[in-house]
């Protein structure tokens, strides 16, 4: 049996939430800061990395876990922080549903003033955690309950925990489009089936109509350890529905999209000049974040958009 815990004893009074199996060895740790996971067990084994250094007292987005990028990515809005708001906003728990082989939660957050002043729209993000033996899906809903449209990007910024970055290879980028930070971003398409980090990454892989990015992280002798699947969906509220504090309901007008998939390791001089990192904090992780951030997203009025990933520890 899986349960839900409210974990009231945490350091820098920051609450958070601990989601896991009876037996303690399978569970997921979310912060209500950013609704940021930083935890995530499989039969006893973490398998998301959070910096040494990362700070945890609700001043600064956390390093590491699974930080919320919305409603921008980067920054081309200089006037609002880079990635956006939601990862330094403090969320609330509004479901929790559990059963004998998972369980799942809700996580709210709406606009308020501040984030008005940064982005002058109304919304409701739900943020939906599920766990099971050796699966974590999360899915972020983005809902517009007004009547004006608005445009924004998205993404599931997934630090996943490796023992070394020399031993790892990264593969399901091949043919697909990519935009290179790291060479003013010039865009190409990848011809490598298996990605070695052996430099500073920070690349967007692009999404195709009709053709999901799957990302494996393997090691060099090809055993899969994590395999991460995405895609998006965007739907219009069941009529005369706005938004509540519970799930929002969209009617049958439901599209599928696909996603765009941001790889990126910050190396060694980077990871030196990231103050919540250790020099060689590099080593040990991998981001694969799948969002919607080559083109800025609509959101209709009345309508929701959802980014989902299935992160699977094999
Ligand atoms: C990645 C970006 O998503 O996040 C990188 O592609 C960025 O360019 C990295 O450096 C970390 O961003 P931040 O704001 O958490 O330091």
């Amino acid at each position: 049996m899986f349960e839900v815990n409210d974990l009231n004893d945490e350091a820098f009074n920051q609450p958070a939430i601990l989601m896991c199996s009876s037996d303690n060895t399978t569970s997921c740790k979310i912060k209500l800061y950013g609704a940021t996971i930083v935890s995530w067990l499989v039969a006893g084994e973490e398998k998301l990395f959070v910096s040494e250094k990362a700070i945890l007292d609700g001043s600064k987005a956390i390093r590491g876990g699974i930080p919320l990028v919305f409603p921008q990515f980067g920054q081309p809005d200089s006037s609002m922080p880079q990635h956006g708001f939601a990862r330094n906003k403090t969320w609330k728990l509004i479901n929790s549903r559990t059963s004998a082989d998972c369980c799942e939660v809700d996580l709210l957050l709406n606009d308020d003033e501040s984030t008005t002043n940064l982005w002058p729209h109304k919304f409701n993000l739900i943020y939906t955690v599920k766990l099971s033996a050796n699966e974590l899906s999360t899915g972020l809903e983005i809902v517009n309950p007004s009547d004006t449209e608005f445009a924004c990007q998205a993404l599931l910024h997934t630090y996943l925990k490796i023992s070394n970055i020399h031993d790892i290879l990264c593969a399901g980028f091949a043919g697909f489009d990519f935009i290179d930070k790291m060479n003013n971003n010039a865009q190409s398409i990848e011809t490598d089936n298996s990605i070695a980090i052996d430099r500073e990454v920070d690349r967007i892989y692009c999404s195709k109509p009709n053709s999901d990015i799957v990302v494996s992280i393997k090691n060099h002798s090809s055993k899969e350890m994590f395999k991460i699947e995405s895609y998006a969906t965007s739907a219009k509220l069941m009529d005369g529905l706005n938004h509540s504090d519970n799930l929002s309901k969209v009617d049958g007008s439901e599209k599928r999209l696909s996603t765009d998939v941001v790889l990126w390791n910050a190396w060694i001089e980077k990871a030196k000049s990231l103050a919540d990192m250790n020099d060689d904090g590099y080593l040990y992780y991998v981001c694969v974040e799948p969002g919607l951030v080559v083109v800025p997203q609509l959101v209709p009025p009345h309508s929701t958009l959802t980014l989902s990933q299935k992160i699977q520890a094999l």
